[in-house]
């Protein structure tokens, strides 16, 4: 598909219904039916950044800022292992107090436990991806939340849309699955620039695409912004399926904020993957990105329940492999 495919399918509500099963088509021929779980630990809410969207932006002083120390993350690791996740995911804002040495400690730990390890802890330098690549890092998420390099800057005060880029390429090149993806809503943000965002996941050869609504939160500039359309964030991912169409495609949290059966729909047009948190509650609520995240009163072992039980209710398996991207053989 071409740029102005791309934006006709996205302009054209009549479409919707053929792309969502022609994206649900090529991900059962693709990825077959097995979901791959993903345990999630939000190790810390604390962020240097100011991204304009964001709950955890750092002039945020409304909110409790915690840290995970290593210890606790590995508990929260081995829970998850012992519930059978295969894949961790250590996500939290751009906080330098875990500096590249306890980062690679850190991750030491955690890959003795026979796992895939995805990190999402922002931009870091070349050296800094490459030690923890060293250490045993399989996958890195980093969204590039916009192609469109004016509105980037508009919302991402004294960041680079190139260094942004950059790091993608980075990963990519120190052979990490490289996630990236993009917020679908934003002030100003336009179909032609969604397309955009399309095409940069196609020539990144992105691993793994997370595409999600723009939810407004009420501790940031854009507290009175329009939300974000959950219809149209579910076209963008639909679309990325159908151009890449062997990739890892998560069902997000924010798709199911804005819609109490958004994942159960995502995973039928087009997405295989889920990334259900595995910390205690005390933290859930206070990792508070956007306003309404979902399974903020649940505890690791609730959540892993509900969505195997959703998973099968639509006669989906929930996958035993570490869920790498096809080419990879599981016993790498
Ligand atoms: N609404 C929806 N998604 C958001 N993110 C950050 N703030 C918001 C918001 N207000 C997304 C970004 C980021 C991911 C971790 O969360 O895309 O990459
Ligand atoms: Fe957390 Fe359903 S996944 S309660």
């Amino acid at each position: 598909m071409n740029k102005q495919e791309i934006v006709a399918v996205l302009s054209d509500a009549t479409k919707n219904d053929w792309l969502f099963k022609e994206a649900d088509r090529i991900r059962r021929e693709y990825v077959g039916d097995e979901v791959h779980l993903r345990g999630l630990i939000e190790f810390s809410n604390i962020c240097k950044r100011a991204c304009k969207y964001c709950g955890l932006r750092s002039p945020n002083k409304n909110v409790e800022r915690y840290r995970i120390l290593k210890d606790e993350i590995l508990v929260y690791a081995k829970k998850a292992v012992s519930m059978g996740y295969r894949t961790i995911v250590l996500q939290s804002g751009e906080d330098e107090f875990y500096d590249t040495d306890k980062m690679c400690e850190i991750i030491r730990e955690l890959k003795k436990h026979d796992i895939a390890l995805t990190l999402s802890i922002g931009e870091k330098t070349y050296e800094e991806f490459k030690a923890f690549k060293k250490e045993g890092a399989d996958r890195y998420l980093l969204r590039i939340e916009t192609t469109d390099k004016n509105l980037y800057n508009q919302m991402h005060p004294n960041a680079s849309y190139e260094n942004r880029v950059k790091c993608l390429y980075d990963l990519k090149s120190l052979g990490y699955e490289t996630g990236t993806g993009c917020l679908v809503g934003l002030p100003n943000q336009t179909i032609d620039s969604l397309a955009d965002d399309i095409l940069f996941f196609k020539e990144l050869n992105a691993d793994m695409v997370g595409i999600g609504p723009f939810i407004p939160h009420n501790e940031t500039p854009l507290k009175d912004e329009k939300q974000g359309d959950f219809w149209l964030a579910l076209k963008v991912m639909a679309l990325t399926r159908i151009i890449l169409p062997d990739i890892n495609i998560p069902a997000t949290t924010a798709m199911e904020t804005l819609n109490p059966n958004g994942r159960i729909i995502a995973l039928q047009s087009g997405a295989n993957v889920v990334m259900p948190n595995v910390t205690s509650r005390e933290y859930r609520a206070k990792y508070e990105i956007y306003p309404g995240k979902i399974c903020i009163n649940e505890n690791p072992e609730q959540c892993r329940g509900c969505i195997e039980a959703k998973i099968q209710s639509i006669g989906r398996t929930v996958s035993k492999d570490k869920g790498f991207r096809n080419t990879k053989k599981e016993s790498d």
